[in-house]
């Protein structure tokens, strides 16, 4: 049996028994651990692709909220990922949400969750990054802390930033998340001018990105890019989780973000939509139910310049990776070769 049969006949009906933040931390403790390896070597840069001046070893990356404190920094790239991005962090520590918070919908290839930002805070990723010895890039996530009221998110994000930005490859200002009461408004154009442009008198420097939701009007996102273009950003990573409940055959329907396989078709016309109203330079990190490599191929094709994924990895398991960036290889795109064996 290949190690990733063993994984989807085997591991996965047994952490499924768990309960699914018990299982998520404890395969976040085994990968920070070191003790699950996909590759035989970490990915190579050869044939990788420098974008807004970061290597890149292949497109696929781990997207926001599975390491949110970057606890498992330095094992990452064992698992394959050419790149991870930390958090949400928000400037003060917080539980988040009451569990039950994180639902799987095993028949639809799917999660819910309603963590709502739990993390350590700024101040502890902050001596995370730099305690950490990551061969890839590592993105940041920021967001608003729940106890700051919405008025004053601009200077929540900015405490984050400052203190996170010279330590990150990248951040993206995160504020398409379902579950902090008030936070996808700030997807509108005066709000999101007024944090965006308070982080670039910052610092310039830093690549600097927006992720946002897949429920926005087509209006809402085309003012998006044109926030984006205006200040000069990096780009936008698309999308977040969505609250719309396309084709589900799972009961109960939780509240919260719906993730995996029924976002697919969502967040797919959200980066065409982009590609069509950005410039070229306008870097897009495609997310939202890469499930297969064609999910991934198609994502590319749309006009995403990098990928991330979250559940598409729970169910895929630890082969998920180099199953992808070996897939993708066979489409044409041009990541550098995996020493992956399975
Ligand atoms: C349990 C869980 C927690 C998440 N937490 C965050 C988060 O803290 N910040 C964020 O920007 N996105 C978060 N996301 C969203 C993912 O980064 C991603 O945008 C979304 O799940 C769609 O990708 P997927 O279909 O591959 O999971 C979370 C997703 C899940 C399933």
């Amino acid at each position: 049996m290949s190690e990733a049969s063993f994984y989807r006949q085997v591991l996965r009906p047994l952490l499924f028994r768990l309960d699914p933040e018990v299982a998520h931390k404890l395969g976040l403790w085994a990968v920070a651990n070191g003790w699950v390896k996909a590759t035989d070597s970490e990915p190579s840069l050869d044939a990788g692709k420098t974008l807004f001046g970061v290597k890149f070893a292949h497109p696929v990356g781990l997207a926001a909220g599975f390491d949110k404190d970057g606890v498992a920094l330095d094992h990452w790239a064992d698992l394959g990922f050419s790149f991870v991005e930390v958090g949400t962090v928000t400037r003060h520590p917080q539980p988040g949400n009451l569990p039950p918070r994180l639902f799987r919908l095993v028949n639809d290839r799917a999660l819910i969750n309603r963590m709502g930002f739990n993390n350590e805070g700024a101040d502890a990723c902050a001596q995370r990054l730099d305690d950490s010895d990551s061969t890839i890039p590592v993105g940041i996530n920021i967001g608003k802390s729940k106890v700051t009221p919405i008025e004053e998110a601009d200077q929540d994000y900015a405490y984050s930033f400052r203190l996170l930005a010279p330590r990150a490859d990248y951040v993206v200002v995160n504020v398409s998340s379902p579950n902090t009461p008030g936070l996808r408004g700030l997807q509108d154009k005066e709000p999101l001018l007024k944090i965006l442009s308070a982080l670039k008198d910052i610092d310039t420097n830093t690549p600097l990105f927006v992720k946002v939701a897949p429920d926005l009007s087509e209006a809402a996102l085309a003012d998006v890019a044109d926030v984006v273009q205006t200040l000069g950003l990096t780009g936008i990573v698309a999308t977040n989780t969505t609250l719309s409940r396309p084709d589900l055959s799972s009961d109960p329907q939780q509240e919260g973000g719906l993730s995996g396989a029924p976002l697919t078709r969502l967040s797919d016309q959200v980066i065409a939509f982009l590609r069509r109203h950005c410039d070229a330079k306008t870097v897009l990190i495609g997310v939202g139910g890469i499930m297969s490599v064609d999910d991934a191929a198609r994502k590319l094709e749309l006009g995403a310049d990098l990928l991330q994924v979250y559940t598409g990895w729970v169910y895929g398991g630890p082969k998920f990776v180099p199953e992808l960036v070996r897939g993708l290889q066979l489409s044409g795109w041009s990541p550098s070769p995996s020493s992956d064996t399975a």
